[in-house]
């Protein structure tokens, strides 16, 4: 219409690449990305996981390089996750707190071999040592129970620090955990080991290629609706947030990612601490079969989603894609 003209054209700013570079908001960069790595037995292995496309296991000695090609990327920290041999997992999880289990052997060889150039995150939950693949311990009615469970956590946090662990990451979601789990790393001479809680940790049905690759998932009975968050709730998120930075939490994290983005705002809205999120496995694995299925370009949708993340509010985000997307940002 002639004479008629918009007040504001948003679309100026659009125009042109420089122009759109000058107006984003939100900046992913490598130093954002924690990297999830799955340890096996035996040296000079990789095995392929089958739920998990272009994710593998890795002996120590390949973790290693892995943790090297991290440094190389600018990724500031690594995620531990073992897949315990079968005749080393028991009822009550005890090579959890085996100092010469494979998790510690993984950890002191990346410490031997990168120093202090890369953080190590571990994660405190027994499901991929007990035979029945719960994250704690049971009962005689097979509920996982809360204080003996804590007790547990509290031995298998200690023995990660002492490995050399940076941050341990209590993904159990038993009560109390956090608070214990502090004053022993207090007590026991490791006050600058940080505790990154799986604070909002929901009963997802997202976690099944993970469960694959720890080897837990054909172990595991039943499912984990009495300790992990109901997906429908979002108050109790902020409690869960809030209980656990008065315990002592550092940090916390939201789990799993892009379904959670409302939660990841909410508690970084509410409280003053880092938050990051977990893109987790059964993320990963939907974005690889819709690229197979044709429904988009990787990359486009990877960064995408990354991006999603920054700007819902999160400090990091540990993704299976952590190296891939640090290539891209190299570029
Ligand atoms: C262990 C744990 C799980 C994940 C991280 N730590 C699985 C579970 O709770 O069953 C899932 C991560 C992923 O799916 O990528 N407690």
């Amino acid at each position: 219409m002639i004479g008629s003209y918009p007040n504001t054209r948003l679309r100026r700013a659009r125009a042109h690449a420089w122009s759109r570079a000058m107006h984003r908001e939100t900046a992913l960069t490598p130093a954002d990305l924690i990297w999830p790595l799955f340890v096996t037995s035996g040296s000079g292995i990789e095995e392929p996981i089958k739920s998990l496309p272009g994710v593998s296991r890795w002996s120590v000695d390949g973790i290693v390089t892995r943790a090297k090609e991290a440094v190389d990327l600018g990724i500031p920290c690594i995620a531990l996750f073992p897949n315990t041999p079968s005749d080393q997992r028991s009822e009550d999880g005890a090579a959890a707190y085996d100092p010469d289990n494979l998790m510690c052997r993984a950890i002191k060889a990346v410490r031997d071999a990168c120093g202090s150039d890369v953080g190590i995150l571990t994660d405190v939950a027994l499901d991929p040592y007990t035979s029945h693949g719960q994250d704690g311990l049971l009962d005689g009615q097979g509920y996982v129970t809360n204080d003996d469970t804590v007790a547990v956590l509290v031995d298998q946090a200690l023995n990660q620090a002492e490995a050399g662990a940076d941050i341990v990451a209590p993904s159990d979601m038993m009560d109390g955990r956090v608070r214990a789990i502090r004053m022993a790393l207090e007590m026991g001479g490791h006050p600058n080991v940080q505790i990154m809680s799986y604070a909002a940790k929901y009963a997802s049905a997202f976690y099944g290629p993970f469960r694959d690759a720890v080897g837990s998932g054909g172990l595991l009975k039943g499912d984990k609706k009495s300790y992990q968050m109901d997906p429908a709730n979002g108050d109790e998120a902020l409690r869960e947030v809030a209980l656990d930075i008065q315990e002592g939490a550092d940090s916390v994290m939201v789990k799993p990612g892009l379904a959670y983005l409302d939660i990841i705002w909410r508690v970084k809205e509410r409280f003053d601490v880092p938050v990051f999120a977990y893109q987790v496995s059964g993320e990963y694995a939907l974005i690889e079969a819709g690229v197979a299925a044709g429904v988009g370009d990787r990359d486009a949708l990877v960064m995408e989603k990354l991006t999603a993340f920054k700007r819902a509010g999160c400090t990091g985000v540990l993704t299976y894609y952590a190296a891939h997307a640090a290539r891209l940002l190299h570029g």
